[in-house]
């Protein structure tokens, strides 16, 4: 029987990883901080990166769908015996390395050394190795944008954008994405490899938007504003608690395109994602 680790398996992404694998028969272990119930085919270990009991000695393939540098090293430690490790980082590696917030460059440098960590202990001890890197992720109500948009979109009955959002976005659906490390895992040509996972479709930052408020009933209003008056509605936000994490930097990006090519993944392991097609069911709330 196929048997898989996985790390981050109650996250939007590793939760549909985790029916996959039990639906297609592999026998799987998952860690979670939390006290989780075991089901059918799916056994849960209480523990983190840190510090994990109870691991198998010998485990086919390896997933992480949590922090991609806590994973990296703990997987430089003593992890099970095994071939195969596919583990989830992300575009912001690229797109977040130049920003004007120390905090989104931080982040995108820990993501660079979880990745140079990764796959230099992969190759040192001959276990083929694949980092899958999601662009925005939706559709499980528990992502920090989009789910985060409609929140505010439905407490307050509109969303404001600056009139110049046209930057592109391909928005990516956790069924997809969980469906990418499914079909990786046997995919040889992915061995020692990094892939951008976008979503299936590629539009404005303001369409996105639009599209997501029209899915929600009643549907929220779109408001456009001139950049000055949605700064100023943006420094009101702040000043009442409102829309923190979301600074100067991400504001800047709604006008520059995040795009990337999904044809590297298509190739080696057939990843064909879905247009971006929303639902209100895809926002609501829901427990990890
Ligand atoms: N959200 C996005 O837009 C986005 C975009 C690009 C890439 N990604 C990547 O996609 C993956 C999934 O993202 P996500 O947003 O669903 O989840 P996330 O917030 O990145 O991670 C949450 C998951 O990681 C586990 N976790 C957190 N700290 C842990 C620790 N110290 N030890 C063990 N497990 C730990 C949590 O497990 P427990 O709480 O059960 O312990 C939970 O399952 C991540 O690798 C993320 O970097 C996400």
């Amino acid at each position: 029987m196929r048997s898989a680790l996985v790390f981050g398996g109650s996250s939007q992404i590793g939760m549909p990883l985790l029916n996959r694998l039990r639906s297609d028969g592999w026998r799987v272990i998952a860690v979670s901080r939390d006290e989780r119930s075991d089901e059918p085919g799916l056994q849960w270990l209480r523990g983190d990166l840190g510090r994990v009991e109870g691991l198998p000695r010998q485990v086919e393939t390896i997933f992480s769908c949590g922090p991609l540098d806590l994973f990296a090293q703990w997987f430089a430690g003593t992890p099970p015996e095994t071939g195969r490790v596919v583990a989830f980082g992300s575009t912001s590696i690229d797109v977040k390395r130049g920003s004007s917030d120390a905090g989104e460059r931080e982040n995108a440098a820990r993501l660079r050394e979880g990745e140079r960590s990764l796959f230099a202990t992969a190759d040192a001890r001959g276990i083929a190795a694949t980092v899958l890197r999601p662009t925005l992720v939706y559709g499980a109500g528990r992502d920090r944008t989009l789910t985060r948009i409609a929140r505010v979109a439905q407490r307050f009955g509109y969303f404001a954008l600056p009139r110049d959002a046209v930057g592109l976005r391909q928005p990516a659906h956790v069924e997809d994405l969980a469906a990418a490390a499914f079909a990786v895992a046997p995919a040889t040509a992915a061995h020692g490899q990094s892939y951008a996972l976008p979503g299936g479709e590629t539009l404005t930052y303001r369409d996105m938007v639009a599209r997501l408020l029209d899915s929600l009933q009643p549907a929220p209003k779109l408001v456009e504003l001139p950049g000055p008056m949605f700064n100023l509605l943006l420094a009101a936000a702040h000043a009442a608690g409102h829309a923190q994490g979301f600074g100067e930097a991400a504001v800047a990006r709604m006008r520059s395109d995040l795009t990337f090519d999904a044809a590297p993944a298509q190739r080696d392991f057939g990843y064909a994602p879905r247009p971006f097609r929303p639902t209100a069911d895809m926002f609501a709330q829901r427990e990890a």
